[in-house]
């Protein structure tokens, strides 16, 4: 059996879990939440550096309770996110990582955090190749497996989906994260306010929906939840609209839901009906799994590992920037 040790820490949520080719073994978690507005990178990356002991301990002994002697000497290799995400976060995350993989003599693995999404959706959800909508704070992608890359086929020009929603949940001064929120006001909603529906070819625009939503809240003349109703309709609609498409161009029958915003109802409630309108299958794996969370870092470092993918100390810089289709794939064999 081979145990990897994911850590996770990209934006406000620092994750350690322990993962073998069987399950994931234990997982502990520590979410940095901002007194007011959104998350503050420094303030995120000194939650995550005075955090970090401890959720490792907490992991490690969570494990241990399992009854099968987990201590950090049975960790075969360290993973950690090399990126995207916020820049002190990520510097803290992997000090952390480097410190462990040259203290236990253990290989190091730096993995990126996108396709980290993707693979732990594929192996819970045990779906082969599929076209991944992979919808988060600052991510919003559309992704299929060709020729050694997850590429990306469509993506947000401006920001991404739950930042949209974040934004304006912040205006209607609700608390972060406003996902659940904008979701639980929408379930009430049942008139349609305008708002732009922006698809350019494979890419999406959000920016503007969150402007209208502020402008509609502004005027008085709209019910709060039939905002938020429609923000939803119409950016899950485009959301929809460009996973159908990349489907059909690319001749795939399974669909992938990735990322925290994939755990929104509705969203999934679309992707359904459009995956069974064309006889596809819809795949969705457990809310903990679509969050950010240190099990799917575990997981691609164990894949990264058996297939002989490590990181050199040198060359484990973390990147802010880091894009999915930069990754060689090297643990795939199915086309
Ligand atoms: P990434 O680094 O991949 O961009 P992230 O840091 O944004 O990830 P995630 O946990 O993947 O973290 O996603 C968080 C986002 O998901 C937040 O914007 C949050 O509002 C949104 N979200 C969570 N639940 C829901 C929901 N039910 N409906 C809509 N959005 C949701
Ligand atoms: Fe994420």
């Amino acid at each position: 059996m081979t145990i990897i040790l994911g850590l996770e820490g990209t934006a406000w949520n620092l994750s350690a879990a322990l993962v073998s080719e069987e399950r994931v073994i234990y997982e502990a978690e520590s979410t940095y939440k901002p007194e007011y507005g959104g998350i503050h990178p420094r303030e995120a990356a000194q939650h995550h550096a005075s955090e970090l002991k401890n959720v490792v301990a907490r992991a490690l002994r969570g494990a241990d309770k399992e009854k099968e002697g987990f201590s950090l000497d049975i960790i075969d290799a360290i993973a950690f996110s090399q990126g995207p995400g916020m820049g002190p976060c990520l510097r803290t995350v992997a000090t952390a990582a480097r410190a462990l993989s040259i203290s236990l003599k253990i290989p190091l693995i730096g993995v990126n955090h996108c396709v980290a999404h993707i693979e732990i959706g594929r192996w819970q959800c045990g779906t082969k190749d599929p076209v991944v909508l992979y919808v988060s704070g600052a991510n919003s992608q559309v992704l299929a497996y060709r020729a050694d890359r997850y590429r990306i086929l469509g993506e947000t020009l401006d920001i991404g989906i739950g930042n949209a929603l974040d934004k304006f949940a912040r205006y209607l001064r609700l608390s972060h994260p406003g996902g659940p929120k904008i979701e639980e006001l929408a379930s009430k909603g049942t008139k349609y306010v305008y708002m732009p529906y922006v698809v350019k070819g494979m890419d999406l625009s959000f920016s503007g929906l969150t402007t209208a939503a502020k402008d509609a809240f502004d005027l008085h003349l709209e019910e709060k939840a039939d905002i938020c109703y429609s923000f939803q309709e119409t950016a899950f609609a485009m959301l929809t609209e460009v996973t159908e498409r990349a489907m059909s161009h690319c001749g795939k029958d399974d669909m992938l839901l990735a990322g925290g915003v994939g755990a929104n109802r509705r969203l999934q409630q679309m992707l359904q009906t459009m995956c069974h309108d064309r006889e596809a299958r819809f795949y969705v794996p457990e809310a903990k799994y679509l969050k950010d969370n240190g099990a799917m870092i575990a997981y691609l470092g164990l894949l990264m590992l058996k297939s002989g993918d490590t990181t050199p100390i040198e060359k484990s810089e973390v990147n802010p920037n880091y894009r999915p289709d930069e990754v060689e794939v090297t643990w795939r064999d199915v086309e």
